[in-house]
C-alpha cells in the first residue's frame, strides 16, 4: 500500500534557499509583487524572477499557475517554481495550488515557502491529496527519488497543528484510492476485509460477518450475489465511537463488489477491467472512518461495507431466480448484473435494524446510466430528506467534490413490478438510475433520513484530476469527512 509521505514543516528562513535542493516554490502575486522569500530568491538567482515578472509570460499569468525556473544561476535547485497567488484566497484555490506545485514536482523534493501565507494549511492539504501515485506493482526503475514535501512557516508548530486533522484526511482519502486502484486479483473480499480489521489499530471497532452469520441474518439477496465465487461473502462492520454515549449514530453503508463480471448476465469484454473498482462505495466507507478515527472526530459513525464478487459458475445466479431479502421482501432477479442494489439492500435493512441510526447514507458504483447523466463530473445525489441532502451538498461543494441531486418518486416503482415475486431488480433503460435508487428506497424505514449516492462516473477516472492522477480518485471521503464535522460533531 501507498501511503501519505510525511510533510516536514520548518522555520522559515528566506537564506536557507541558497542551500536547498530538489526544488523550491515561492510566492508572487498577480501585480508581480514578490514576498520576502521570492525577493531572496530574485537576488540569489540574480533578478530571474523580476525577469519573469517583466515578460508577456507573466501578464498572462491567471492566479493559482505555477510558472517553474529551471536550473537558476547562483543557486543549487534544480528549479524555482514561482507561485502566482493573490493575498486573498479561498481555502479551494489554495488547495490547487499545492496540488499544482506537487504535480510539478514529479515525487522530487519540494520545499514551499509559505511564510505567514493564511492559507498555508489547505495548501498543504492540497499538497497531500495530489501526492499519490499507485505504483506498487510496477517493477522498481532504478533508484527512487527521494520525494519529500516540506512547508516552511513563519509558525512552523502551529500550522502542524492546524494540518494534523486535515492530513488525517487526506490518509483516509489515500486509502479509498489505493483500495479502488487495486486490482481484484490482490483485493479478494478476503483481503479488504483485513484492511479493514487492520484499521483495529487506529481505534476503530471491527467486525467481520462471515457467509454463515449472513445466512442466519437472512441476507440471502446479498449472498446471492457472491455464491457463483470462490471467493466468501462478507459484511464488514466498523464504529467509531467519538461522541456521546446515547447519540444516534450515523450510518454509511458501501457497495463492495470487488470484481463485476455480471454474472450469468456476463459484461462485454471491452473495459470489463474496469470493473476492479466497483467496489468504490465500500473504499470510500473505509477511507472516510479512516479518515474519522485519525482526527478522533466527536461523533458516533459506523461505517457498513458488502464484500462480494459477481462471477458467473455452476453455483451462480441465475436471471429468473427469485431471493428473498434480510427484510423479508423477495426479489425477482432479471438481470444478474444489477447486483449492487441487492448487495446494499441487505446491508441497509442490517445498518437500521442493528443501529437505529440518526440518517444513512450509501455509497455505490451502482449504474452506468449516472455516467450518461452526469459524466465523470458529479455524483448523482438522491434522497428523501431536504436537511440532510442539502448539508450533504453544502460539504461536498465545500470540499470541491462535484455532487448533483436527482429526483426520486413513487412513479418509478411501476418500472420494479414483477410478475411473480414483490419486485425485479432491473426498471429497464428509462431513467436507470433513478430505478435503482428506488429499489434502495424500499429498503429505507419510513421517516428514516437517507442519502444514495450513486459514484460510477467519480470514483476512477482516466484524467487526471486537480486532487489526482489518473485512476481511483477518493471522491466523497472529504465531503463525509465535513458533512460529520459540520451536522454530526458535539461542539
Ligand atoms: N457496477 C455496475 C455499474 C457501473 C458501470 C459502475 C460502469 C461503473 C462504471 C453495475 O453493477 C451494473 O452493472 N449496472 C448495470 C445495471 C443494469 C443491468 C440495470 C448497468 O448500469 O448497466
Ligand atoms: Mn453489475
Ligand atoms: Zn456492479
Amino acid at each position: 500500500m501507498s501511503s501519505l509521505t510525511p510533510i516536514r514543516f520548518v522555520d522559515y528562513d528566506p537564506k536557507a534557499i541558497a542551500e536547498m535542493t530538489g526544488r523550491v516554490a515561492v510566492m508572487v502575486r498577480p501585480d508581480g509583487s514578490m514576498d520576502q522569500a521570492a525577493r531572496s530568491a530574485n537576488r540569489m538567482s540574480k533578478g530571474a524572477i523580476a525577469r519573469l515578472i517583466d515578460s508577456e509570460g507573466f501578464k498572462k499569468a491567471k492566479a493559482g499557475d505555477v510558472i517553474s525556473l529551471g536550473w537558476p544561476a547562483g543557486m543549487q535547485v534544480e528549479a524555482l517554481d514561482i507561485l502566482v497567488l493573490p493575498r486573498k484566497l479561498t481555502p479551494v484555490e489554495a488547495r490547487q495550488a499545492g496540488a499544482k506545485l506537487v504535480k510539478g514536482a514529479a515525487g522530487k523534493r519540494l520545499t514551499i515557502m509559505a511564510g505567514s501565507m493564511n492559507k498555508a494549511a489547505d495548501l498543504t492539504l492540497g499538497m497531500a491529496l495530489r501526492d499519490y501515485a499507485f505504483d506498487n506493482h510496477k517493477s522498481p526503475k532504478g533508484d527512487k527519488p527521494e520525494g519529500e514535501v516540506v512547508v516552511a512557516s513563519k509558525s512552523p508548530a502551529e500550522l502542524e497543528a492546524a494540518c494534523a486533522p486535515l492530513l488525517a484526511v487526506a490518509e483516509g482519502v489515500h486509502m479509498t484510492r489505493d483500495l479502488v486502484n487495486e486490482p481484484a486479483n490482490v483485493l479478494t473480499t478476503t483481503e479488504f476485509a483485513r484492511r479493514i480489521e487492520e484499521m483495529k489499530g487506529i481505534g476503530l471497532e471491527v467486525e467481520i460477518l462471515e457467509e454463515a452469520d449472513l445466512e442466519k441474518l437472512g441476507m440471502r439477496t446479498l449472498l446471492s450475489v457472491g455464491q457463483g465465487s470462490d471467493s466468501p461473502s462478507k459484511v464488514a462492520v466498523m464504529q467509531w465511537k467519538g461522541g456521546a454515549k446515547d447519540a444516534a449514530p450515523l450510518a454509511l453503508v458501501g457497495k463492495g463488489v470487488v470484481f463485476d463480471t455480471g454474472g450469468i448476465s456476463l459484461k462485454p469484454a471491452a473495459g470489463m477491467e474496469e470493473m476492479t473498482m466497483d467496489m468504490g462505495g465500500a473504499g470510500v466507507v473505509a477511507g472516510a472512518m479512516r479518515a474519522l478515527a485519525l482526527r478522533k472526530a466527536k461523533a458516533n459513525v459506523v461505517g457498513l461495507v458488502g464484500l462480494v464478487e459477481n462471477m458467473p459458475s455452476g453455483n451462480a445466479t441465475r436471471p429468473g431466480d427469485v431471493v428473498k431479502s434480510m427484510k423479508g421482501d423477495t426479489v425477482e432477479i432479471i438481470n444478474t448484473d444489477a447486483e449492487g442494489r441487492l448487495v446494499l439492500c441487505d446491508v441497509l435493512w442490517y445498518a437500521q435494524e442493528r443501529f437505529k441510526p440518526a440518517g444513512v447514507i450509501d455509497l455505490a458504483t451502482l449504474t452506468g446510466a449516472i455516467i450518461i447523466g452526469l459524466g465523470h463530473e458529479n455524483a448523482g445525489v438522491f434522497s428523501n430528506d431536504d436537511d440532510l441532502c442539502n448539508a450533504f451538498l453544502k460539504a461536498a461543494k465545500s470540499e470541491d467534490e462535484g455532487a448533483w441531486r436527482m429526483p426520486l418518486g413513487k412513479a418509478y416503482d411501476e418500472q420494479l413490478k414483477s410478475r411473480i415475486a414483490d419486485m425485479k431488480n432491473v426498471g429497464g433503460r428509462p431513467a436507470g438510475s433513478i430505478t435503482a435508487a428506488q429499489f434502495l428506497q424500499r429498503f429505507i424505514k419510513d421517516d428514516m433520513p437517507w442519502i444514495h449516492l450513486d459514484i460510477a462516473g467519480v470514483a476512477s477516472v482516466s484524467k487526471d484530476t486537480d486532487y489526482a492522477p489518473k485512476g481511483a480518485t477518493g471522491w466523497g471521503v472529504m465531503a463525509l469527512n465535513r458533512l460529520v464535522a459540520d451536522k454530526f460533531e458535539a461542539e
